[in-house]
């Protein structure tokens, strides 16, 4: 679909995991370690439906400076951090944007629209709030990691009526699983129209 302005738009998905004070990330890392909830999170972000086609992952810079080593490269991935200080792309990063509004047209509008099929948000809180905001904004995958964390970075509050928590959806275990002692279950919040 193209708007007036010639963007194609494009779904806009949240991914994250959080405890159960909603904390996602304690002195710049993860507060936990599971690793098969972490390949989850690598397996969506790097799905797409036809060869050739790329997601575009939305970094806030805190984040991306947090990307644990040896993770990057992903394959069928552009990767745009959110920042006002820095002036290019870090190594392996592909694009900087002064804000989210950016990002996106980035995505929609030539020359990258073609190429572009999901656009991953992948946080951290400020970067989240505002793509659940957006109109074009219709999953967001959170995981809930049922174990209490010292934490001082959380998940924005979200209206539960306005994404509406899915029993089950393609290509997510609704079981609950466990790794490293510490129980998690992965959802997904779907938009209401
Ligand atoms: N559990 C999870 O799923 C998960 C997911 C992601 C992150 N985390 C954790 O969360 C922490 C990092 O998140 P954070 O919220 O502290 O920081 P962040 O959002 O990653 O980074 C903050 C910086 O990003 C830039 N930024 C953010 N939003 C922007 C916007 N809308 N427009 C322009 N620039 C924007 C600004 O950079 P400048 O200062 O350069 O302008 C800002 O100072 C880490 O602990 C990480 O491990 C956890």
């Amino acid at each position: 679909m193209s708007g007036q302005d010639g963007a194609q738009r494009k779904p806009i998905r949240l991914i994250a995991a959080a405890c159960n004070n909603m904390g996602i990330g304690k002195d710049g890392r993860l507060p936990w370690s599971i690793p098969s909830e972490f390949k989850f999170f690598l397996d969506k972000i790097t799905a797409v439906s036809k060869p050739g086609k790329k997601n575009l992952l939305v970094w806030g810079r805190y984040t991306w400076f947090s990307c644990p080593e040896g993770v990057l490269p992903l394959a069928n991935t552009l990767h745009v951090i959110l920042t006002k200080k820095l002036r290019s792309p870090p190594e392996l990063a592909d694009y900087i944007c002064e804000d989210f509004d950016e990002a996106i047209r980035l995505a929609s509008q030539p020359p990258l629209s073609d190429l572009i099929e999901t656009i991953w948000v992948i946080g951290g809180t400020e970067v989240y709030r505002e793509a659940m905001e957006h109109p074009w904004c219709d999953l967001i995958y959170l995981t809930d990691i049922m174990a209490d964390f010292d934490c001082d970075v959380f998940f924005p509050d979200f209206d539960r009526n306005i994404y509406r928590k899915q029993s089950r959806f393609p290509g997510v275990p609704h079981e609950i699983q466990e790794e490293n002692g510490i129980k998690f279950q992965f959802q997904v919040f779907k938009k209401m129209c």
